[in-house]
């Protein structure tokens, strides 16, 4: 690829059925790569399989209980988030999450872009949606106080998003399907 990209963040689903061999695997299949790697667990991954074979390296810095983490070697910041539940196509995004996503977001005005692996918005697609909103309201709330936050990507579905001024990039990456870049920009303080 000419030029390279500053990074690659790959949005989850990394492998279909998570198991220490199947992550050695990916973890061939990414090797090529020359840019800067960096992991999010999706729901078909398991994030603390995902932790013990990519937590020593600089691909998966989140630690337990959250695995979520900061990028910060750029001119904007990147907010790694975690979106897992489980092997359903069910987000989770709880207490523990949202206090770190609020106290990372408080330490800086950087122009910050947030990586998680299941939109959370509204898409028109069945299989996103069905999850309801209540699992994103808490992310919707932070973000409206948190103009910083300038572009959101995410996985889970190849489908690009664009929902009253709640929008996103949907990079998906995952093992089963063709990457997918539907740009749409979520605009800092345009609602949702
Ligand atoms: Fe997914």
């Amino acid at each position: 690829m000419d030029p390279q990209p500053d990074l690659v963040m790959i949005t989850g689903d990394h492998v279909e059925k998570p198991s220490d061999a199947i992550y050695s695997h990916f973890d061939e299949l990414i090797a090529p790569l020359k840019a800067p790697v960096f992991l999010i667990p999706g729901n078909h991954d398991d994030p603390e399989i995902m932790w013990k074979h990519f937590g020593g390296t600089s691909m998966f810095p989140g630690k337990p209980p959250c695995y979520q983490y900061v990028i910060d070697d750029y001119d904007f910041r990147i907010l790694a988030l975690n979106s897992h539940l489980d092997d359903t196509e069910l987000p989770k995004f709880g207490e523990q999450r949202l206090c770190w996503l609020e106290q990372e977001l408080a330490k800086s005005d950087k122009p910050t872009l947030i990586a998680i692996h299941h939109p959370p918005m509204k898409t028109g697609v069945y299989f996103i949606d069905m999850a309801g909103e209540e699992w994103y309201r808490g992310i919707k709330d932070v973000l409206a106080r948190n103009p910083q936050v300038q572009l959101i990507i995410c996985g889970h579905g190849p489908h690009g998003a664009d929902r009253a001024g709640w929008q996103c990039t949907h990079l998906h990456g995952g093992q089963h399907r063709s990457p997918v870049d539907c740009r749409a920009r979520y605009r800092p303080g345009a609602g949702f």
